[in-house]
């Protein structure tokens, strides 16, 4: 598939918290061009000093996009794709947690496969940089054959009535919530740097009474040749970093030859089997944007697959097996096993 525009003309939909990352990105990146904003209360749209729209269709109607980026929340995505899909667009990226369930995320699969439009989840954690470097490091066999892999998530911001109000109120109400809205991320990382698990196992609590859904538990990935992938998720407890929402926790990549360590400034070591001290090999960054600048690495890879054919990553399809894997560990949780995907 080859995109013959030059550049992108790209419109938003969404202009809430995290939206200020998509239209910074965008902003960079040369060979797109951020022509409009969306969103139900116009003057946030405003505020982004793009030319505004209150209603999806008649800003695709007046400035025909070429590419639609959706930034709201899962209730919003499937009908904004059958809009923009009607409209005429090229391609579009959606936020995660894609659609509301599995039944619209294929859904919405179908539709843009029938259009014959690409159609990318904005999972940008896998583009975060420490993890690419982790990645190239499996690869190239720095720490050998993998043997298991360690995420710790300890956000610190989950403890007290007040928890998540002042950035993402919405928090609060999701009657499942660290691992739709949180872990999901990891679902995808541990795909990234492992490959396709077979099984999962969740065990899941709710230690703050103010919030609906769990804040804490753990994942548990099985592949079938023995490797195994463990999220352990706490959001009442820290760990240490200048800034806790960089990497909001720490990694751990155990391999034959050797481990890979990710700290909270986003910096990953190598420390080869059997020695007392690390390398780094990726070090401290000031890193612009959010987490890593992952929101720009994951707009510039679309960008770049649409105008120079490089391989999609995060196509819907593919992100599919997140959702299903999301389903479950709540389904583990709720029966206290494990569970064949
Ligand atoms: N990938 C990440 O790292 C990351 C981080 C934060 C949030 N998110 C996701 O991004 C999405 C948005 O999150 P947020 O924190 O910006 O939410 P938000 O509630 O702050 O913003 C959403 C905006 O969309 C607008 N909106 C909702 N429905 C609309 C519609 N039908 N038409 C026009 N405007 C509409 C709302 O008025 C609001 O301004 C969520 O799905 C969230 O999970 C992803």
């Amino acid at each position: 598939m080859s995109f013959p525009k030059d550049p992108i003309r790209v419109a938003c939909l969404g202009a809430g918290y995290f939206s200020r990352f998509h239209y910074d990105a965008w902003a960079r990146i040369d060979r797109a061009r951020p022509v409009a904003s969306v969103n139900r209360d116009i003057t946030k749209a405003e505020a982004t000093g793009l030319p505004a729209y209150a209603r999806l269709d008649e800003m695709l109607a007046a400035e025909t996009p070429d590419l639609l980026d959706i930034i709201t929340p899962p209730e919003t995505h499937l009908q904004a794709i059958c809009t923009a899909l009607d409209h005429g667009v090229r391609a579009i990226i959606c936020q995660k947690p894609f659609c509301k369930n599995i039944d619209e995320a294929r859904e919405a699969v179908a539709l843009a496969r029938a259009a014959d439009v690409p159609l990318i989840v904005h999972e940008n954690f896998r583009f975060q940089p420490w993890y690419r470097t982790m990645r190239r490091a499996i690869d190239e066999g720095a720490i050998g054959e993998v043997h298991q892999i360690t995420f710790r998530l300890r956000t610190g911001d989950g403890q007290g009535p007040r928890a998540y109000l002042d950035r993402q109120p919405y928090f609060q109400d999701m009657p499942r919530f660290l691992i739709h809205e949180t872990a999901v991320h990891w679902i995808d990382t541990f795909r990234y740097l492992l490959g396709e698990p077979d099984r999962m196992f969740a065990d899941l609590r709710r230690l703050n009474p103010a919030i609906k859904g769990e804040d804490a538990g753990y994942l548990l990935m099985s592949y079938a040749d023995g490797r195994r992938a463990l999220f352990d998720g706490n959001r009442l407890l820290d760990h240490a970093a200048d800034n806790p929402r960089t990497t909001l926790g720490e990694c751990l990549v155990e391999g034959s030859t050797g481990t890979l360590t990710l700290d909270g400034w986003g910096r990953v070591a190598r420390r080869a089997f059997g020695a007392a001290e690390a390398q780094v090999i990726l070090d401290r960054q000031d890193w612009p944007g959010f987490a890593g600048d992952c929101v720009h690495a994951l707009q510039t890879h679309v960008i770049s697959g649409l105008l120079d054919g490089t391989p999609l990553e995060n196509r819907a399809e593919d992100y599919l097996k997140n959702i299903l894997l999301e389903d479950a560990a709540y389904a583990s949780d709720a029966a206290g096993r494990q569970i064949e995907v």
